[in-house]
């Protein structure tokens, strides 16, 4: 099994770059379905499949070759079967607090929830071994970011507020079924949320696996997106999973000689440069600007032939831990693995939300998560190959 993520900001690709993996992972005789939690539903839009097909198969797996499945998930069939006892309860919680009934019905559609039945499954097609490859198309960095966290999230919700929730049900119910009016989660709420979690069990582990899960982030050769890129970088770094490549994708061609682009051409060249410092050791993929917009499935195939150049998608581009983030209480530490080094050699600058390493002639940018960056001290030492950062809170923060 190889579950491979495909993020980045909006717009950069991540669907284009997706399915074109898809398809190619298919092609090669691997079953494969890419998932997708997208309303737009652009995934079976860029395989262009009708509407009917898709409103008909309310968000199961739709094949669309041999060894290929697509998959978007619809929120509705989703609460329908997983969230039952549990949107009831809120649903219900929030219609007796005085909201109109439909209000409360969509409100009760917890942010989250659509992550969370992304997961459930992911987690089922690994147990049932269902198929060899899943790919992800992600949504934009902000909401993937939600995503990686919830195992983590739910963990902690289970260990700290299930258990204390559930003995204070039990000892008021008896006494007063409504507190202040508020209706009382029953039974059937708890027994809901534990079979929920016992369905995720397992989860977190598969998603920092570098064996199973690897994350690709998609990006194009411009300052505010490469930004971007750094961030999440670092974010999926903090979560512990393991990116194996950055995907530059909407160069412009070499025969493109036309002047109106030529500082296009030029900026992206630096931008380019500048991709390839940040994120050394990864590999680099560089994908140009393709005549018209990927439409279809032969397009999408000539997509993954630009992207991968005759090289197998499922590899492992990059093993390794580039950078390891730890937290510990109020204290980050950031570990970068840099053998061969001295500690003269070093030279470190934090500007705001930037780590600067310096390295001789050599620079590397870190984009420091935002509760990182807003440490105060910053101290480091080198040890056995790794440079460790320290970054202490600020007591009062
Ligand atoms: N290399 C390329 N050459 C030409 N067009 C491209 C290329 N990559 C992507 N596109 C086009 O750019 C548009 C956006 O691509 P896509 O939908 O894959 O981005 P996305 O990152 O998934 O966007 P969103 O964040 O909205 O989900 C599409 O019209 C797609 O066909
Ligand atoms: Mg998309």
């Amino acid at each position: 099994m190889r579950i491979i993520f495909f993020a980045g900001k909006g717009g950069v690709g991540k669907t284009s770059v997706a399915a074109a993996t898809g398809i190619k992972t298919a092609e090669m005789g691997h079953k494969t379905i890419i998932m997708s939690l997208d309303i737009a539903h652009s995934l079976t839009d860029i395989f262009d499949l009708g509407r009917d097909l898709i409103d008909q198969n309310k968000g199961k797996p739709i094949k669309v070759k041999k060894n290929l499945w697509l998959q978007e998930l619809d929120i509705q069939e989703e609460i329908q079967s997983n969230w039952g006892d549990i949107y009831k309860y809120i649903s219900t919680l929030l219609h007796t607090t005085g909201m109109d009934e439909i209000l409360a019905e969509e409100l009760a559609i917890l942010p989250g929830m659509e992550e969370v039945s992304l997961l459930l499954y992911i987690n089922r097609y690994v147990r049932e071994n269902a198929f060899d490859v899943i790919i992800l198309d992600c949504a934009p960095t902000g909401e993937s970011m939600r995503f990686i966290s919830i195992p983590t999230t739910l963990e902690w919700y289970m260990k700290k507020l299930f258990r204390v929730e559930r003995s204070i049900a039990k000892i008021i119910r008896p006494v007063a079924k409504r507190v202040y009016d508020i209706p009382l989660p029953g039974d059937d709420y708890f027994a809901a949320v534990e079979y929920l979690f016992e369905r995720l069990r397992g989860v977190d582990k598969i998603l920092i696996d570098p064996h199973v899960t690897t994350v690709r982030l998609v990006t194009n050769p411009e300052k505010i997106v490469l930004k971007e890129t750094q961030r999440a970088f670092m974010y999926f770094c903090l979560y512990k999973m393991h990116i194996d490549g950055i995907i530059v994708n909407r160069i412009l061609p070499d025969n493109i000689k036309d002047t109106y682009f030529k500082s296009w051409k030029k900026s992206q060249k630096q931008y380019i440069e500048k991709a390839k410092e940040y994120f050394n050791p990864i590999p680099i993929f560089l994908v140009p600007l393709l005549k018209e917009e990927v439409l279809g499935y032969e397009r999408l195939k000539d997509l993954a032939d630009q992207i991968y150049e005759g090289q197998n998608p499922l590899t492992r581009f990059f093993e390794g831990e580039p950078y390891r983030l730890i937290k510990n209480n109020n204290e980050y530490q950031i570990m970068i693995k840099l053998p061969f080094i001295e500690k003269k050699d070093i030279e470190l600058n934090k500007s705001s939300d930037e780590l600067i390493v310096r390295l001789g002639s050599f620079k590397r940018h870190l984009l420091l998560p935002r509760q990182v960056a807003a440490t105060r001290s910053v101290k480091a030492k080198l040890t056995d190959n790794y440079l460790c950062i320290f970054f202490k809170g600020d007591e009062r923060e």
